[in-house]
């Protein structure tokens, strides 16, 4: 299956200034390169003082630009084409002296003059000491900046190259990465949608100590969450118990049992184009958790269980009693052990969904845990199409191919 990332194909100017994280834009420019982007580097002059060109041009097997008053780069590229070319623009790490620079618009050197001749979208890194950093003339920078549209990452505290510990060091290079693909998938195929996607397993206590969880490692809700920032789609990812982290770039809402998970999701889907609904969500929880440490003895312990709010089914109470917005596509997982299809065409039916993903966890290289799923999608027009084991990213991306689907075959039925 093709690439699906904002990145591959994308032309990209990375601009370093010389801030002692240039060195960090060395990997950056690399994870750029890894993921199909052209990347252009213009370093500035003091950046070349803290990084060698020669690191960025072996890494992006592309010339690095530095001179504006070149006469070789005038005849090649010009002192404008780069900016005339790109997809979008990163300064990452900016200085404070480049913050000012763009802020007032200078154009002293080649980055200047490329961002401002540029349309394209700019997102910036800053990295500095923390009082640069929260001098009032850096923050008016970046005021300006951002009301200009320009995308800041904001830094990160921790520790700063000066031995203190402070907020100021550039945000690591795949929270930028990440961000520089939320920017590029403004112009994807679900930008202006706004969608809810649940992910991971829940955990009902017993006791303080005790839970009862489930084998759920979120990786496919995660894919799904990650496929539609890339697609350009406002993502709200409610996340229970997982055993990896979330992607960047989507708002997180923690939600760690079925109640809170109930909850959250009745929260934000009023306002959603979409909810997918890839959370383990336990069937059952404790009918009433012990306050202490429940203590080990020899006699059998009962625990009485009692159903947990159903998540789906309140929604599809809710949809017939048209509280929801119609526009909301509902999508459930249905992860079988036996009988997939009889199960999943059932669920599909009693929980009004839109569409069901299929998925066999008994299966070889499917279910919890792995990087791979194999999947059917049925649909709620009776449409079944069974996908080949895929990375999960691609289950995801195949999923919201047919939610677009499913939303085209609205607009024409109007
Ligand atoms: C070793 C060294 C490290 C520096 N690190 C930073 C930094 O992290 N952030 C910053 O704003 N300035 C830093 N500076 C100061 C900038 O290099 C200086 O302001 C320079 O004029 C920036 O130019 P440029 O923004 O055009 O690259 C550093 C200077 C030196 C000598």
């Amino acid at each position: 299956m093709a690439s699906r990332d904002p990145l591959d194909g994308a032309r990209v100017v990375l601009g370093v200034t010389g801030s002692i994280a240039a060195y960090k834009a060395v990997m950056l420019a690399s994870a750029l390169h890894q993921a199909g982007a052209i990347v252009e580097v213009i370093l500035t002059r003091e950046a070349a003082e803290l990084v060698r060109p020669l690191s960025f041009q072996a890494i992006t097997h592309r010339p690095v630009h530095q001179e504006m008053f070149s006469l070789l780069a005038e005849t090649e590229i010009g002192h404008v084409t780069l900016g005339h070319q790109a997809d979008v623009v990163v300064v990452a790490p900016a200085t404070a002296h480049t913050l000012a620079r763009l802020a007032l618009g200078l154009g002293d050197d080649l980055l200047a003059t490329t961002v401002l001749a540029t349309r394209a979208p700019l997102v910036i890194a800053p990295a500095m000491e923390t009082n640069m950093l929260l001098h009032p003339a850096t923050q008016g920078h970046l005021r300006t900046l951002r009301e200009r549209g320009a995308v800041i990452v904001e830094p990160e505290a921790g520790h700063l190259a000066s031995g203190a510990r402070g907020v100021g060091r550039l945000a690591e290079p795949a929270v930028i990465l990440d961000t520089v693909r939320v920017v590029l998938a403004r112009r994807g195929d679900l930008a202006g949608w706004r969608v809810v996607v649940t992910a991971g397993g829940t955990q009902e206590p017993i006791d303080p100590v005790r839970v009862l969880a489930n084998r759920s490692s979120g990786k496919m809700g995660f894919a799904v969450a990650q496929a539609a920032r890339d697609r350009g789609a406002q993502v709200t990812l409610i996340v229970g118990a997982t055993s990896v982290a979330p992607p960047h770039g989507v708002r997180v809402i923690e939600a760690p049992t079925a109640r809170t998970m109930c909850e959250a999701v009745l929260r934000t889907i009023a306002e959603a184009d979409a909810l997918v609904m890839a959370a383990a969500v336990a069937d059952y929880e404790a009918a009433a958790p012990a306050a202490q440490k429940i203590k080990k003895r020899e006699e059998r312990l009962v625990l009485e269980l009692v159903p947990t709010p159903d998540i789906l089914g309140t929604v599809a109470a809710q949809r017939a009693a048209g509280a929801l917005p119609e526009r909301l596509l509902v999508v459930g997982f249905a992860a079988e052990s036996a009988d997939l299809l009889t199960h999943a065409r059932e669920k599909l039916r009693r929980k009004r969904l839109d569409l069901i993903v299929a998925n066999d966890i008994m299966a070889a290289g499917s279910g919890f845990g792995t990087d791979t799923n194999q999947v059917v999608l049925l649909d709620r027009s009776g449409a079944e199409r069974a996908l080949p084991l895929l990375p999960k990213l691609d289950v995801a991306h195949a999923l919201w191919d047919h939610v677009l689907a499913l939303r085209q075959q609205e607009v024409r039925a109007r």
